[in-house]
């Protein structure tokens, strides 16, 4: 699978990479199943499968080696010098890596012990997690959930190129699966020649809105791409946040210029180098642009509101292909009686409405419905509604 010479952008590093097994791959691996040394996946560690195998991280054919993940780490660049800031790895433990040999296959089992894809396992090292954290999530504080996740994952890492034995339907979202060969065709055949993508963790809220809108009017067509692999705990369930797009794309979106499809990535939350990531994952869709608000893929008060804006200067025009459409905090102003940020809104602090998630939630919890002016009322109903299922 290639992408097109008509696509609106090539893939990172030129080629779409596709590691899904054929039939008669998938059957040679499943003739071995009971005789390769087995590794469990994480959540997390599944879905990077997957987004290797559908070309999601291309150029990636597998999790990385110490050539790649080093440079990765320190400067955000791959042994080729491509950039790339999120180290895509396969933690084990110590007991895990002395089971599986270097230039040998390895089973890899989903979290609920079922055989999804091999691993010819090219290297085993060590790394050093103190140096991953304060690089890739600028702190080592471990009650960041990102940073977290690195303390408590094993001290090795696996890499080689990957398989994934098949493609399965999402379990809750088969219609919004849409992966990288497909987005691109799709775009093809509407023949959007520039297409921006968002990203989201969170219920769609007016300020979210607003900044698709404004990229929109700009562009021939905006890719909704919540992100709906492994969150935090109190982040809003995926499924709530599938339905709050559906009703708000129903009603407040025009039907032939929005395209609504899931994104399998887990949360790092590891905000600015988070957001190159994204960027170029969407550039694997196909997309062409990219927003950014404010304190993108952020978490409590570890980054600046506009970080994740300023990293992509460390970058010269054109590295990374796909372009960042940057806005800044977007809230309703009541003096001009819409949304607006301080670019275009002449009012105070006090004449502006602006919620955070935790007061959201905290809403929620006490009955109280988000006012009109965060959040469209057929939205914050759907909110409600979930909070007390
Ligand atoms: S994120 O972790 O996926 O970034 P969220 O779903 O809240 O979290 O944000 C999705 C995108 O919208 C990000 O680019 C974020 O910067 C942007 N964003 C969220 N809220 C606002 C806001 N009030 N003003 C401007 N941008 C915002």
């Amino acid at each position: 699978m290639s992408h097109h010479p008509q696509d609106a952008i090539a893939p990172h590093g030129g080629h779409l990479i596709n590691r899904i097994a054929s039939p008669g791959q998938k059957q040679e691996f499943l003739d071995q199943a009971d005789s390769l040394p087995r590794i469990q996946l994480t959540e997390r560690s599944l879905s990077d499968l997957i987004l290797i195998a559908i070309g999601g991280f291309s150029p990636l054919n597998g999790f990385m080696e110490q050539k790649d993940y080093e440079p990765v780490v320190t400067d955000m660049r791959m042994a080729n010098e491509l950039p790339w800031a999120i180290p895509i790895t396969l933690p084990v433990t110590e007991e895990e890596a002395d089971r599986v040999k270097e230039g040998s296959w390895v089973r890899l089992d989903d979290p609920n012990g079922r055989f999804v894809g091999v691993l010819e396992l090219t290297q085993k090292y060590r790394y050093n997690k103190a140096l991953e954290a304060s690089n890739v999530y600028r702190t080592e504080d471990i009650n960041h959930p990102g940073v977290k996740v690195v303390y408590e994952q094993g001290p090795i890492n696996l890499a080689g190129p990957v398989w994934l034995l098949q493609r399965d339907p999402h379990p809750l979202f088969p219609n919004y699966q849409v992966d990288p060969a497909e987005s691109r065709k799709i775009f093809r055949e509407n023949g959007w020649k520039s297409i921006v993508a968002f990203q989201t963790r969170n219920p769609i809220h007016r300020a979210h809105e607003y900044i698709t809108k404004c990229a929109l009017e700009s562009v021939d067509a905006l890719f909704l791409h919540p992100l709906v692999g492994a969150t935090k705990e109190d982040d809003i369930p995926a499924d709530v946040r599938m339905r709050c797009y559906e009703i708000l794309l129903e009603k407040y979106y025009p039907k032939d210029k929005v395209m609504l499809a899931i994104n399998p990535a887990a949360m790092r939350y590891a905000g600015p180098r988070e957001a190159i990531f994204h960027a170029l994952l969407r550039k694997n869709y196909g997309c062409t642009h990219f927003i950014v608000g404010r304190d993108h893929a952020g978490v409590g008060d570890y980054y600046g509101t506009y970080d994740a804006q300023y990293i992509f200067d460390e970058f010269e025009p054109g590295e990374l292909g796909i372009l960042p459409m940057k806005f800044e905090h977007a809230f309703y102003c009541t003096v001009t009686q819409g949304m607006a940020t301080t670019k275009t809104s002449p009012s105070t602090p006090e004449q502006r409405i602006h919620l955070s998630g935790t007061k959201v939630r905290e809403m929620l919890r006490d009955g109280k419905l988000p006012p009109p002016e965060f959040s469209r009322p057929e939205v914050a109903a759907e909110l409600a509604r979930s909070m007390h299922k």
